[in-house]
């Protein structure tokens, strides 16, 4: 029988001085992930579908289903007692939880990510990212602009044809899957690492005359090599190729000059992911971890994915 993700955290994190309250944090996500995943399944039955009118911060259309994830998850994340502040890709100010010492932690999110694939029943997700708030760090916006390399942990999940949730701490990820008969969350693919062998490739081809050259020529090479996969939600792209091993490129546009994706909450924790599953993230200019952030909703270029693929596409961009 496979191991719970409650039986995985206690053996791994409880009473550890590293990740002491981790499994709380992580415990939180995971009762979101599911309460957000039946809504998600449910969302045309329940008129759940469709946008709320309103535009965030990023001047993009709200879909109900954004709402009611960042809602869940900055409520579970707040029960928790773990978490002293949350940044989510739906709210525009930082969630100030409390700075009691039990407050350990600072969680960036995206807490529906692909949600133009709802009402298409193609796979979504939540994508998080997990900080140390330093022993009595004062909690203000600027204390959630850290480094994806002070990350101490990320996870996303995957709405797809099963509910998976991928855990990484350092030099670990792990995969769970959500078992249907009884609402637990399974270690079904312990210890992931990305394969040696690149199987494809993914990217908005509708953006190739937008490019500059060096990128042209970077995607040329990949049409040239790899197959095509594109979903359209950036975390089950990233899930497939981080299981079958790919390149996921989403690069600076003509339309999206500073990149489509956001640093904090969809490039840091992915990239974690990927470099504690032996891969790599850039933005084309620098690794993704080590960009210092300025502001929380900031945007960039991510190509992320295979170490080697990355390396040559990232060569290949800046040559021209
Ligand atoms: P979100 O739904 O959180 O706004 O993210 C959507 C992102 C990402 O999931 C995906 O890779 C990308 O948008 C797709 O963009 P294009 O439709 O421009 O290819
Ligand atoms: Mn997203
Ligand atoms: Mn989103």
């Amino acid at each position: 029988m496979f191991k719970t993700l409650a039986e995985y955290s206690a053996s791994s994190w409880k009473g550890s001085k590293e990740y002491d309250g981790l499994e709380a944090v992580v415990a939180a996500i995971a009762d979101g992930a599911q309460q957000i995943q039946a809504k998600v399944r449910a969302a045309v039955l329940a008129h759940a579908v469709g946008t709320t009118g309103e535009t965030n911060v990023q001047g993009e259309v709200v879909q109900i289903l954004d709402t009611f994830s960042s809602e869940t998850l900055v409520d579970t994340l707040t029960q928790s007692g773990r978490v002293a502040a949350i940044g989510s890709e739906e709210i525009e100010e930082t969630v100030i939880v409390g700075e009691s010492s039990a407050h350990q932690y600072l969680v960036q999110m995206d807490p529906l990510d692909g949600s133009s694939n709802i009402d298409v029943a193609v796979s979504v997700g939540s994508i998080l990212g997990i900080w140390k708030r330093q022993a009595d760090e004062k909690v203000r916006d600027s204390t959630l602009l850290k480094k994806g390399t002070e990350q101490v942990a990320a996870v996303y999940t995957v709405y797809g044809s099963c509910t998976m949730m991928v855990v990484a701490t350092r030099e670990s990820v792990q995969g769970f899957t959500l078992d249907p008969t009884d609402g637990t969350f399974r270690l079904t693919n312990p210890n992931i690492c990305i394969p040696e062998k690149t199987s494809c490739y993914s990217t908005n081809e509708g953006n190739f005359k937008g490019l500059d050259s060096g990128t042209q020529k970077a995607v040329e090479e990949l049409r040239n090599t790899y197959s095509l996969r594109y979903v359209g939600s950036l975390v089950a792209d990233f899930h497939r190729n981080l299981l079958k091993g790919g390149i996921f490129l989403y690069p600076s546009t003509k339309k999206s000059p500073e990149g489509k994706l956001r640093l904090m909450y969809e490039a840091n924790p992915l990239a974690y992911i990927a470099e504690q599953a032996g891969g790599a993230a850039s933005s084309g200019k620098e690794r993704i971890l080590d960009i210092e952030p300025k502001k929380l909703h900031q945007r960039t270029a991510l190509i992320i994915g295979n170490k080697d693929v990355v390396k040559t596409t990232v060569a290949v961009m800046n040559n021209g």
